[in-house]
């Protein structure tokens, strides 16, 4: 037998399995969670409702029940809903689907890195476009891309690892100029309040992705497509059997009865994160850029130095620094009030270390 490495798909042969560096420690805001655990009496709550589970049996194929009430909650049919186990399962479906035609996945960069890697180990061919200096999307050389031919385009809306949402009009000419699937993720829309739903009933093209992750329930992995009903159709094609499993389904129905928790820990954050960004900008070292989601991206002269400052304290932040616009660039994810006073005493007490 040859190296098994040889036996792989050329395309997997350059990747690398994602891997979170996951110290163990007390302060955890590097992964854009939501801090707050659901209170005792919500968990008590699901626990009975997953315990009445028929453990032996498949789960509903098709999510019914979930699916009616989120498609409730965000105002459009249950028929233009798709299930994914997380959002990145569902990017995974759209790029199964609608890709495979010799055009790219298009996509800003920096942004998230799940477009590249699923459209790379899918084979597809990828074009990053880079953004303007404060973040914005460089219309023209977007534009000239997508008029080429049927490529799917991907817009993180607010963007992750920026924070920002960028322009509408920009978007909504993307949408309307596009040959082919443009899409546009609003994992933090809980936090920005800013959607293009509204442009679904005119864009046949047009793709909206949500999820549970960001408000609370990250562990449940439930991604939400939104898309025309022609086009949830067609994603069902590629979806397979029973993605959603029984606990996620009954956990989240449970749970998302309790919205009055659920927007308070929400309403927190946004608050938190307006103080976050002013105690931050107050240091005089960090440069925080506008956020609309629940994370904050700041520039640092050393954020090497600073992030490994940091975890000694135990406090885990993301550090992205890459050569380009990422330089010396760190993300912080909103926490509690406790989590965001202890990093910014450790931002204060790195300042002043001899
Ligand atoms: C822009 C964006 N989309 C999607 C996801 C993934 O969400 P999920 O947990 O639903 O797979 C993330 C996670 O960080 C994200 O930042």
């Amino acid at each position: 037998m040859k190296n098994i490495n040889e036996l792989l798909r050329p395309q997997v042969k350059g990747l690398r399995a994602y891997h979170v560096d996951e110290p163990d420690v007390p302060v955890k805001l590097h992964a854009n969670e939501n801090p707050y655990n659901l209170s005792e009496e919500i968990r008590r709550f699901i626990s009975n409702e997953v315990s009445a589970l028929d453990f032996n049996r498949y789960p509903d194929p098709e999510c019914e029940d979930l699916r009616q009430l989120l498609a409730e909650r965000i105002g459009v049919k249950k028929e233009q809903l798709v299930l994914g186990n997380g959002s990145d399962e569902l990017i995974q479906m759209i790029i199964m689907a609608f890709g495979g035609q010799g055009f790219p996945v298009v996509f800003p960069t920096p942004t998230f890195s799940m477009y590249k890697n699923i459209a790379f180990s899918l084979g597809e061919e990828v074009m990053p476009l880079p953004l303007d200096e404060s973040f914005e999307l460089e219309p023209t050389s977007i534009l000239e891309k997508i008029r080429c031919g049927p490529s799917i385009t991907f817009i993180s809306y607010p963007n992750n690892p920026t924070g920002n949402c960028f322009s509408r009009e920009v978007i909504e000419e993307i949408i309307a100029q596009s040959k082919g699937i443009v899409v546009v993720d609003e994992a933090y829309f809980d936090y920005s309040r800013k959607t293009l739903l509204d442009k679904l009933a005119t864009s046949p093209n047009l793709i909206i992705l949500r999820t549970l992750s960001k408000i609370g329930f990250a562990s449940l992995r439930l991604g939400v497509l939104v898309g025309s009903t022609e086009v949830a159709d067609l994603l069902n094609r590629v979806r397979l059997p029973y993605n959603i499993t029984s606990m996620s389904r009954i956990a989240a129905l449970s749970s998302l009865k309790f919205d009055k928790e659920i927007n308070e820990g929400i309403e927190r954050i946004i608050e938190e994160r307006a103080k976050l960004y002013r105690s931050l900008k107050a240091l005089g070292f960090a440069s925080p850029f506008k956020t609309d989601a629940n994370f904050i991206l700041f520039r640092v002269n050393d954020s090497e130095e600073l992030f490994n400052y940091l975890i000694e304290k135990g406090v885990l932040i993301r550090n992205l620094n890459s050569a380009g616009p990422l330089e010396n660039c760190m993300r912080v994810t909103v926490g509690t009030q406790d989590e965001n006073t202890i990093f910014l005493q450790e931002m204060k007490n790195f300042k002043q270390k001899p």
